[in-house]
Order: C-alpha cells, then sequence, then structure tokens
C-alpha cells in the first residue's frame, strides 16, 4: 500500500535542515512512500500550503544551509490570523486527513516539541527530529546545526584573537544558545578562553574583573571571554528566584503574568546586557573592553560534516518509524547510537549544561573562570 508522509522545520532554522529532510525524503521514496513538504513550519499544514518532496527536489540540498521548506516559529494553538492568534489544532488534524497523510515528520527544537506532542494527543502520528544550535533538547545528546555552530563560534573566537592581543584587550563576545550553554561553554574551550560566562552559573562581575586584571599582571595582554546570551550576574539571577517564588505564589492569572513580563524583562535575550557588562569591567579594571556579538551568523552557512551525518542518520531514523508505524516518538543520538524517545519524556524539559559535565570538567582542570565566587 502506498504510504504518504509530511514533513515540516519549525522553529529557528539551523544548518542540517535540508540533510535531514533529503535522508527522510529519499529513503520514503526508495519504499514507495510519498512525502509531502509543509511549508513555514506549522504554518503549512494550519493553512495547507505544500510543496511535493520528489527526488529532483532534494538533489543538491545535502550541502546547503537554511530549509528549503522555510521555517516559522508559529505554534498551532496560537497561529496569527489576522490580527489575531487563532487554535488551528482542528484545522491541522483535517487537512492531515484530508491529505490522507500515515504520518508527520516535524523536525525543530524546543518550541516544536511542544506543539509535535500537542499533535500526537490530538490524534496525527507524529515522528519528530530534533534540531537547534543551543543543544539543549532533552533526551537526545546532540541537535542537527549544533555542531555547525559551535565552529561558526569557534573561528569568530579564533579571529578575536589577533584583534585583541594588537590592542591589549578584553574582547567580549556574545555567543548565541538560549538559556543553556552549550555553545559558549563548547567553543569557549575549543577556542583556549580563560573566562566563559554561562546561563548555568550565575557570575559575581567582581570575580570576572579580578581574573581579567589577574592576567593582566601575569602578563597576559588580552582576554577573550565568550558570554552566553542568557547568562546572568548574581544580582539579576537573585531577582529573578524571588520574581519565581512570588509568581508560584501569586493569586490572580493576570498577576502571574505582570510577574512573568518583569522576568523577562530581566533574564529575557537582550543584548544590552553585554554592553553593560563591558562597561561595568572596563570601569572596575580599567581594561580597553570591546563587545562582539555573533548574532545570526551562527545559524548561518554550509552544515559541518558532522551535522550532515547526524542529520541524514536521524533522517533515515525517521523514515524507518514512518515505515514501520512507530509514532509519537523522537529520533535521538544517545551514546552514538539512533535511539527512539518517547515525546511526552522531550517536550517542555530544557537541556542544560549539567555542572559535572565533561566539558565543564576539562575546563576546571585548565583554570577556566566561571566567575564563580
Ligand atoms: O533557538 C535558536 C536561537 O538561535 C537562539 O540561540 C536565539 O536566542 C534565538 O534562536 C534567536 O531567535 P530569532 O531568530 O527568532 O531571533
Amino acid at each position: 500500500m502506498v504510504k504518504c508522509a509530511g514533513i515540516l522545520t519549525a522553529g529557528g532554522d539551523s544548518p542540517g535542515l535540508n540533510a535531514a529532510i533529503r535522508s527522510a525524503v529519499k529513503i520514503l521514496l526508495r519504499h514507495n512512500c510519498r512525502t509531502i513538504g509543509y511549508m513555514d513550519g506549522f504554518e503549512g499544514i494550519a493553512f495547507d500550503r505544500t510543496m511535493d518532496l520528489t527526488e529532483k527536489v532534494c538533489s543538491g540540498i545535502l550541502t546547503a544551509g537554511g530549509t528549503i521548506l522555510h521555517t516559522s516559529r508559529n505554534k498551532p494553538n496560537k497561529m496569527p490570523v489576522g490580527d489575531k492568534l487563532v487554535d488551528m489544532t482542528g484545522a491541522i488534524v483535517e487537512n492531515y486527513r484530508k491529505r490522507q497523510l500515515d504520518a508527520l515528520i516535524c523536525i525543530g527544537g524546543g518550541g516544536t516539541h511542544k506543539s509535535a506532542l500537542a499533535l500526537a494527543k490530538a490524534g496525527l502520528n507524529i515522528i519528530t527530529m530534533p534540531k537547534t544550535i543551543d543543544n539543549d533538547l532533552w533526551g537526545t545528546d546532540d541537535c542537527i546545526g549544533f555542531n555547525t555552530a559551535l565552529g561558526v563560534a569557534t573561528t569568530a573566537i579564533d579571529n578575536l584573537h589577533s584583534t585583541a592581543s594588537s590592542h591589549k584587550r578584553v574582547m567580549l563576545v556574545e555567543i548565541m544558545g538560549h538559556k543553556a550553554g552549550w555553545l559558549a561553554l563548547g567553543s569557549g574551550i575549543a577556542g583556549g578562553a580563560d573566562v566563559i560566562l554561562l546561563p548555568e552559573i550565575p557570575y559575581s562581575t567582581g570575580k570576572v574583573a579580578e581574573t581579567l586584571l589577574r592576567r593582566a599582571r601575569e602578563g597576559k595582554l588580552f582576554s577573550i571571554v565568550p558570554v552566553a546570551e542568557g547568562a546572568l550576574s548574581r544580582e539579576n539571577a537573585a531577582k529573578v528566584k524571588e520574581l519565581e517564588k512570588l509568581r508560584a505564589s501569586a493569586g490572580s492569572k493576570s498577576e502571574k503574568e505582570e510577574i512573568k513580563r518583569k522576568i523577562e524583562e530581566i533574564s529575557g535575550i537582550n543584548p544590552h546586557r553585554i554592553f553593560e557588562l563591558s562597561r561595568t569591567l572596563e570601569k572596575m579594571t580599567n581594561l580597553e573592553t570591546r563587545v562582539t556579538i555573533l548574532g545570526h551568523l551562527q545559524r548561518g552557512g554550509t552544515p559541518s560534516e558532522s551535522d550532515r551525518l547526524l542529520a541524514t542518520r536521524l533522517g533515515a531514523a525517521a523514515a524507518d518509524c514512518v515505515l514501520k508505524g512507530k509514532f509519537g516518538v523522537m529520533t535521538a543520538i544517545r551514546g552514538g547510537e539512533i535511539q527512539l524517545v518517547p515525546l511526552d519524556e522531550v517536550a517542555g524539559k530544557r537541556k542544560c549544561v549539567p555542572l559535572n559535565h565533561s566539558w565543564m570538567k576539562v575546563a576546571r582542570e585548565l583554570g577556566v573562570c566561571f566567575g564563580e565566587e
């Protein structure tokens, strides 16, 4: 019997998405399963915007960054329609049935997995693949795109060395990763940074300044400091903790919303924070300091060999799930092997850097300062 599978990419893009699409499509077609691409994330299936995924369409996309299906962060239950947010779950189920899909493959990060689980609960046969340069998805060791972004961030740190050295400056470099420090930690270690600031460890600005001054006294004339975009000072982290307690005990929904807004104001991703840190450190150390924000450069470009390989393996696993009727799972990589993880174990959780992770251990052995007192 001819099967039919839909595929979509949702959330922020990452290098390797096309490799994942190509792998799943090629294998499904070889097994006589038709594939339909849904455009712009969940929007595509909500409004039935599709493209046929043929061999021809998938030819030559292995090395291309981005996603041929485009993407968006719009959620099935909060889809912008005109100036309103509408729950389109019913329409998605209807479109899935109309196209007589046997399965829907969703490739995405944290937000996508929550949406995918909701669609599985609404009765759709869902299979997911993990992708995010943040590498913060629960249940998998690696996510598509992380390795390429790690390469970009490490190259940027490498490139900052010569100019930092010429001018004897402190260079703060903001690294993506949302509220997890994988990218900052990995690129910091690979780039030889002596101070790394992570969301997992609220930092003392005094300790960072002290470390920079000690380095200067020891004749190390420049410093490069990777700062994760989600890193918070101890003071800000304490404020957030207090507000979270208040939020938990708040009575009304509006009160909770207001506190959530305040938390976001302090801890949300905001480039002003790194400029403020730069000014403070400059005042405290008298060392000339500059800021580099890598931003979306980290999400662009050709996927690394490692990401192509991972995406191809995960794509093949997703195709296998379609063919064997294994649904409600994420194809993951654990200890180098492909495994299937139930969606309800993944959705709604964030994989932060464990403080006893082997990367943390080696960094500590090297004397890296995390801004701890
Ligand atoms: O989740 C991936 C990510 O690149 C984060 O690292 C970053 O905080 C966010 O997306 C940026 O999102 P946008 O592309 O919507 O600005």
